[in-house]
C-alpha cells in the first residue's frame, strides 16, 4: 500500500472510531423514565439518530415530546464526544421530512484542535446523573446560574429562572399534574413498568435512585407510586432554584433542540458542582403545561422544568442508573 493510501486508511479508521465512540457516549444521556428512546445507525462516515417508539412511554408522553427531548440530549452528548476527538461536524436536524423519526444526521467535516475543556466536558458525561434528594443547602450563585443560562442560549433555547411567587404557582401546577396522573390507572401501570421489576434489563429507574420517603419540598417531585431505597434528608428544601427550559415554538425540532440545551446546561451545572433534576409532570399534562406557559409571559413554549440545587455537602453521590447494552441501541453498517 502506498504511503498516501495508508494515511487515508488510517484517517478512515479514526473517523469510524470517533463516530462509534460518539454513539456509545450518547448512551449515557438522561431520558424520561430512563427509557433511552434512541437508535443510532452508524456507517464509516455518518451517524444517524432515530426515535425508537418501541421504548416510548406512550401514556406519559403520547406525542413523544419528552422522548424527542431525551434524544436531543443524546445528540448533544454525541457532539461533545466528537469535539473532544477533534472533529468539526455537520449536523442536519430532521434531515428527511418523509421520515420524521429520523431526528438527526451527523457527518464529520474537518479536524479541529482538541482543547482540555472539550476533553473535560466528555468526561463530565459519565459523572452527570439525576439526584432526587432534596438539599437544604445554600442558594445557587447568580454567576453560576448565568453561566447555565448562557449555554442554554447558545444551544438555541432559553432558560427562565422563576421568582419566588412564580415558584408557588409552579408548585400548585405540579401538584395538579401529579394528581391528574395518579388518577389515571394506565399512567400508574406505565410508571410501575419503568420503575418495577419487569422492564428491559438496563433501562428504567431502580429503587436505589428513588427517595425512601416523601421529600419536604415546595415543588413536589415525581410520585413513582412507591418509595425506593435512596436515603434523603428530612429537612425542608428551601434553597432550590426552579427554572423553565423553553423554546420559540412547540414542534419536534424544538423538542430536539431543548434536549440539546438540557444536556449543555446539565454538563455545565455538573462541572460547577450543581445538581439538576428535571421535573416533567407539568409538561406532560396539557392543562398544567398551559399554566407553565403563562409563567413565561410570552417568552416562548415550555419544554421542561428544572430544579437546580447546590451539590450535596456530604459529597455522597446518588447512584447512577443502568444503561442498555450498546448493541441494542447502535446498528452498524
Ligand atoms: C425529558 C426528561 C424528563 C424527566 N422527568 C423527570 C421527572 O419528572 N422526575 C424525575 O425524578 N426525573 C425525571 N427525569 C430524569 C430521568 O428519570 C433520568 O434522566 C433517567 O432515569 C436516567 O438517569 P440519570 O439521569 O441518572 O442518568 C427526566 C429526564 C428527562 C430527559
Amino acid at each position: 500500500m502506498s504511503t498516501e493510501a495508508s494515511i487515508r486508511a488510517d484517517d478512515t479508521r479514526a473517523e469510524a472510531r470517533a463516530l462509534s465512540t460518539a454513539a456509545t457516549t450518547a448512551g449515557h444521556a438522561p431520558s424520561i423514565h430512563n427509557t433511552q428512546p434512541w437508535r443510532w445507525r452508524l456507517t464509516s462516515n455518518e451517524l444517524n439518530l432515530y426515535l425508537d417508539h418501541s421504548r416510548g412511554a406512550e401514556v406519559t408522553d403520547p406525542h413523544s415530546r419528552l422522548a424527542i427531548l431525551s434524544c436531543g440530549a443524546a445528540l448533544h452528548h454525541a457532539l461533545v464526544s466528537l469535539t473532544a476527538d477533534g472533529w468539526h461536524t455537520i449536523l442536519a436536524r430532521m434531515p428527511d421530512p418523509a421520515h420524521p423519526d429520523h431526528l438527526a444526521r451527523l457527518r464529520l467535516d474537518h479536524r479541529i484542535p482538541v482543547s482540555l475543556e472539550a476533553r473535560r466536558h466528555r468526561q463530565t458525561i459519565r459523572l452527570r446523573h439525576t439526584d432526587r434528594r432534596p438539599t437544604a443547602g445554600t442558594t445557587t450563585d447568580a454567576d453560576e446560574l448565568n453561566a447555565i443560562v448562557a449555554v442554554v442560549k447558545s444551544a438555541g433555547a432559553g432558560l427562565h429562572i422563576l421568582r419566588p411567587d412564580q415558584v408557588l404557582e409552579l408548585a400548585s401546577a405540579a401538584d395538579q399534574a401529579q394528581r391528574a396522573e395518579n388518577a389515571d390507572i394506565t399512567w400508574q401501570t406505565e410508571v410501575n413498568y419503568w420503575t418495577g421489576g419487569t422492564r428491559p434489563l438496563g433501562s428504567g429507574i431502580p429503587d436505589a435512585a428513588i427517595p425512601d420517603q416523601d421529600a419536604q419540598t415546595t415543588v413536589p417531585g415525581r410520585d413513582f407510586g412507591h418509595h425506593g431505597d435512596l436515603p434523603i434528608s428530612t429537612a425542608h428544601e428551601n434553597a432550590a432554584t426552579f427554572a423553565i427550559l423553553y423554546g420559540p415554538e412547540d414542534g419536534e425540532v424544538d423538542w430536539l433542540r431543548a434536549g440539546e440545551a438540557l444536556s449543555a446546561a446539565w454538563l455545565t451545572a455538573t462541572e460547577l458542582g450543581l445538581s439538576v433534576l428535571p421535573l416533567s409532570a407539568t409538561i406532560e399534562v396539557a392543562v398544567t403545561r398551559e399554566r407553565i406557559r403563562h409563567l413565561l409571559a410570552g417568552l416562548g413554549h415550555p419544554h421542561l422544568v428544572l430544579r437546580i440545587t447546590t451539590g450535596d455537602p456530604a459529597g455522597t453521590a446518588a447512584p447512577h442508573t443502568p444503561r442498555l447494552p450498546a448493541d441494542q441501541v447502535i446498528e452498524r453498517f
